[in-house]
């Protein structure tokens, strides 16, 4: 059983914990998961690692209610324990083996949306703690949904709220504040852009026009978080990938967001996931990455 230690309601439907879950704190690194499972009747829920404490063993996960399990997951409170977490999965952000002179050299942006603001801070952070400071835009609907400000402001270089409404810092969407620091003249060498999938459709496709290299994380695809499901499968360039074994991230500028929504949409239905079954063959699972699966 894995104990939480801190059970907070950040937003509208947002929700942090903190949990006791030692072998993923002391091994984990930014940009990695967790598939957290409630109880026997929890569905599996990847969720990126948002942060991690490693002399406590916890590690803090971050989520939306947005079905039943993340609903019931919203309930608990501090003191109770989920039944199984995971992890940790994926692979870490490529910065995280870069070599830490070259990555001193370089400017880099990191756009956070919504919810998707905490995958964000984890590698804000990795990088503040080896002396890299990035600038950092985070958007939300409004103020009462901009999340984890005072966590960003700790470790960013320079911090920018965004809101839709404009009732707090930006007035507009992440991808109009970009826009406006390339406009000052400021020359970014990479953008990690992390949210909803029409965020980082966006933002790759303005990032690709300004030329500025963009990884984005594809979590919001993925299902079951092992390669058996063939949820989170989509093209990279010519190459067929898998978010949950392959990545989460990749190079943005490769993705065909249009196609990942719509396969997202197909995914949904035990209808639509039975054609695409069909379509794909041998390539609809990923494997788990330790069998090799059906790829
Ligand atoms: P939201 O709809 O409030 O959007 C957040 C911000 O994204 C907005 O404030 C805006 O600045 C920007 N944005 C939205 N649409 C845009 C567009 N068309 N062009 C440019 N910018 C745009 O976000 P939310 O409701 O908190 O999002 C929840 C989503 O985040 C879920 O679908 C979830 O899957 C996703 N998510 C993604 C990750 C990830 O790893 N990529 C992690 C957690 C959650
Ligand atoms: Fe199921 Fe990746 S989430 S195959």
């Amino acid at each position: 059983m894995y104990k939480i230690v801190k059970a907070e309601k950040l937003a509208d439907k947002i929700y942090l914990m903190d949990v006791v879950a030692p072998r993923v704190a002391t091994h984990c690194e930014p940009g990695e998961f967790v598939i957290v499972k409630m109880d026997e009747k929890g569905e599996r829920v990847p969720l990126t690692i948002c942060n991690f404490d490693r002399e406590k063993g916890t590690i803090t996960i971050v989520f939306q209610t947005i079905g039943a399990s993340t609903t019931r997951m919203a309930e608990l409170k501090e003191g109770d324990s989920f039944m199984d977490i995971v992890g940790p999965l994926g692979n870490p952000s490529e910065f995280v083996h870069e070599d830490l002179e070259v990555l001193k050299k370089k400017k880099m942006l990191f756009v956070g949306g919504g919810v998707g603001a905490a995958p964000v801070l984890p590698q804000v952070k990795w990088l503040h703690e080896h002396g890299i400071d990035v600038d950092v835009i985070i958007g939300a609907k409004n103020k009462e949904m901009l999340i984890l400000e005072d966590e960003f402001k700790a470790v960013s270089g320079n911090y920018y709220p965004c809101t839709d409404d404009g009732s707090y810092g930006w007035n507009g969407m992440v991808t109009t504040k970009i826009e406006d620091l390339v406009s000052q003249g400021i020359k970014y060498d990479e953008c990690v852009a992390i949210g909803p999938m029409i965020m980082m459709k966006f933002c790759c496709l303005l990032t690709k026009k300004l030329e500025i290299p963009t990884i984005v994380s594809m979590n919001p695809i993925m299902v079951d978080g092992t390669g058996m499901c063939g949820a989170c499968r989509l093209h990279v360039g010519d190459e067929i990938k898998f978010a949950c074994v392959d990545g989460p991230e990749f190079d943005g500028h490769l993705i065909n967001f249009d196609e990942a929504m719509k396969r997202q949409a197909i995914y949904k239905t035990e209808e639509g996931r039975k054609m695409l079954e069909l379509q794909e063959g041998d390539t609809h699972h990923g494997g788990c990455g330790v069998c090799g699966g059906d790829k």
